[in-house]
């Protein structure tokens, strides 16, 4: 068992802001992309931010949060919701470079990056054991509170099904006596971890034992970033089933809709401003 004092997991997520209008480039402007602006004053638009949403729903014990903002200082806005979160929350900052900020590749590499080198450098010279689990968390998802249960008893790398991931309603780890030994995914079956993000919790163990393990940018194809990772620091023999071996959804990938904003006015026309 572990010693439920000194027992803690780890989140970090990664944050996506767009700059504001001001910084925006001509045709860009006024047109609202995908996700949210945090960085936005002056005729900023967005939506309320996903993150919110998990902060408030978070009731889960020995929690500590390392929210990553995706910027190149922290929002006012974001530092706000921290604030007021209620729970133990790191609150930092990098910004994914302009060249990175295209479809099609991959996100939140940077972020996570930071996170990590952040949670190894406070740990480093603490002697071990250094209990505490390490999970990669979005915001875009929804999570259900059994899931940080379930992740708070991993003694290396565990695994779990997420939903509405992978252009089906599920994908999952295939299991046979308590063993993963394959993947239910309608994507890309060859990943040698067909997983998504959402899919898997690190102990902090390992993450302090593979100082060299991180997100790469150059080789990593899109949705590959969580086979790279996981492929530096386990193998698919390693893992630990949970959520009744891999047979319960306890996370979706929900993803964020667009926002609409096409009754929005050109020209600022409410007598206050409001960030968004
Ligand atoms: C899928 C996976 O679920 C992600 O974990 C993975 O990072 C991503 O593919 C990928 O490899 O590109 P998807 O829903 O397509 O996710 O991606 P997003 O939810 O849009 O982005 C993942 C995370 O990156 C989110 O927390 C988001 O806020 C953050 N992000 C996104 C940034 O920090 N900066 C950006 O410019 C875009
Ligand atoms: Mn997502």
């Amino acid at each position: 068992m572990h010693n439920r004092r000194s027992f803690q997991v780890s989140v970090i997520s990664g944050e996506a802001a767009r700059p504001n209008n001001a910084e925006m480039r001509p045709r860009e402007r006024g047109r609202c992309g995908r996700r949210h602006r945090l960085t936005g004053t002056e005729g900023s638009c967005g939506e309320p931010p996903p993150y919110l949403q998990l902060l408030t729903s978070v009731e889960v014990s020995r929690l500590q949060w390392i929210l990553v903002e995706d910027a190149a200082a922290r929002s006012e806005l974001v530092t706000r919701f921290v604030a007021g979160a209620g729970l133990p929350c790191t609150h930092l900052h990098v910004p994914t470079p302009r060249r990175y900020k295209r479809p099609g590749l991959p996100r939140a590499t940077e972020q996570r990056n930071a996170g990590l080198a952040w949670l190894r450098q406070r740990h480093q010279h603490l002697p071990p054991p250094q209990p505490g689990v390490l999970f990669f968390a979005d915001d875009d998802n929804t999570y259900s509170l059994e899931l940080f249960q379930e992740m708070r008893t991993t003694r290396k790398v565990s695994v779990w099904p997420v939903g509405l991931v992978g252009g089906r309603r599920y994908e999952r780890p295939l299991v046979e006596n308590g063993k993963v030994v394959g993947w239910y995914t309608g994507w890309r079956a060859d990943r040698p971890f067909a997983i998504d993000m959402a899919g898997f919790a690190v102990s902090l163990q390992v993450i302090l034992s593979h100082p060299k393990a991180v997100f790469k940018r150059r080789g990593s194809q899109p949705g590959m970033q969580e086979s790279d990772f996981l492929k530096q620091i386990t193998t698919v023999e390693e893992l630990e089933p949970k959520a009744n071996n891999c047979t319960k959804v306890l996370v979706w990938h929900t993803r964020t809709e667009k926002v609409n904003l096409a009754n929005e006015p050109k020209y600022h026309l409410d007598t206050v401003n409001i960030e968004v």
